[in-house]
């Protein structure tokens, strides 16, 4: 792994993308989401009827206007996969309250119909239970019958293939097995819950069209990337509001191209990848693996582990992780809207710290 490259484009995702037929390895995305207040101007700036809908409290139709607004990114996307590649979108139904009446808005389930009829098949999807101890998660009339509402405390992320599973070719064997994920990731990323990811800062510091910025943490592209794609492939973030995406990319040895039509928050986000400290946080979130791995090395027998990973010469479960390969980043440049990231092989130094519990990361 030496390289990879990240492209940033100011572009209407509603809209055709300038981007080649089955280009793509891997979409990961997070839409605006239909019928949540602070995307209302997204949609209704593309389709004036949104706003009157919504002005006239028919909840119903602002919400089939607004899909229909993403149906035509869907089909995009659908066009740009390679075959075999997949699809994965972190999406919230929305609750609302329109002219006195409150009720909730399916985008998960509209999304995922849309997606079967445009060609993909869907497969099972993850329910995302963000962590919370707020007190004020209750909506509704308390403690008195029958006025209360149950909270709304999960999200989604949707998972969908393009045509059959993709075949890897026997030069690209070695790169998938170097691709691999530990054993104890499969089991807790794989399972169809997610509880231990928190939400990510909201506020938005930058000059933007909004104060929130609605980014979704790291772990959720990076889970996703590294379990539907493999070293060297590309990802495509159509929404990329804040370029978590890229970043997770960038950790994962993937190229990225980010979407979005902020261009205030998409020429924010070009600047910090090449900030100093943004290589040191992202080589935090690659040696982590590590570091949980050896931990969970730490509490396990070590007869539970019956092969030796060979890049790193640690245990591992199974047959499948004997090459798995972590690269850490060595440096990060930019040239107008394309941002390289260059890697460098695990030191040992590194492998040692993560078996034996020092915590920091020496620099080169
Ligand atoms: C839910 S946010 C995505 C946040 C992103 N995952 C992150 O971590 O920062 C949705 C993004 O879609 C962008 N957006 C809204 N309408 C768009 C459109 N028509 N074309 C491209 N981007 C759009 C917004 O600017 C926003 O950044």
């Amino acid at each position: 792994m030496k390289s990879t490259s990240h492209k940033y484009i100011l572009a209407d995702s509603f809209k055709e993308f300038n981007i080649s037929s089955s280009s793509v390895n891997l979409v990961v995305t997070s839409p605006p989401y239909p019928m949540v207040e602070m995307w209302d101007e997204s949609f209704g700036s593309n389709d004036k009827s949104i706003i009157a809908h919504i002005n006239k409290a028919d909840g119903q139709h602002a919400f089939d206007k607004m899909h229909q607004l993403l149906d035509k990114t869907w089909k995009e996307v659908y066009r740009i996969l390679k075959p075999g590649g997949f699809l994965c979108i972190n999406i919230g139904d929305s609750t609302r309250n329109l002219g006195g009446r409150f009720r909730i808005y399916h985008n998960h389930s509209r999304i995922n119909n849309i997606c079967h009829s445009i060609g993909f098949d869907t497969l099972p999807s993850i329910i995302w239970r963000k962590p919370t101890n707020a007190p004020n998660k209750f909506m509704g009339s308390g403690m008195l019958p029958a006025g209360a509402y149950v909270t709304l405390e999960h999200e989604y992320i949707l998972i969908m293939r393009k045509g059959e599973k993709r075949v890897f070719t026997k030069d690209e064997k070695e790169n998938r097995s170097r691709s691999a994920i530990f054993w104890e990731e499969r089991n807790s990323w794989f399972s169809d819950q997610w509880t231990d990811v928190r939400g990510s800062r909201q506020k938005l510091t930058i000059d933007s069209l909004r104060t929130r910025s609605a980014a979704f943490p790291i772990e959720i592209p990076q889970r996703l990337i590294q379990m539907y794609s493999a070293y060297n492939d590309t990802v495509l973030d159509p929404f990329s509001g804040t370029g978590t995406t890229s970043l997770a990319a960038m950790t994962a040895g993937r190229n990225s191209i980010s979407l979005d039509n902020d261009s205030k928050l998409l020429s924010s986000t070009l600047k910090f990848p090449t900030k100093r400290p943004t290589k040191h946080a992202l080589n935090d979130h690659i040696l982590k693996r590590l570091n949980q791995h050896m931990n969970y090395v730490k509490e396990k027998d070590m007869l539970f582990f019956r092969y030796r990973n060979m890049p790193m010469g640690i245990p591992v479960k199974t047959l499948q992780e004997k090459l798995l390969t972590l690269f850490p980043i060595k440096s990060i440049y930019r040239k107008d809207d394309i941002v390289t990231v260059n890697y460098r092989n695990l030191k040992s130094s590194e492998v040692r710290e993560s078996m034996f519990g020092k915590k920091s990361v020496p620099d080169e």
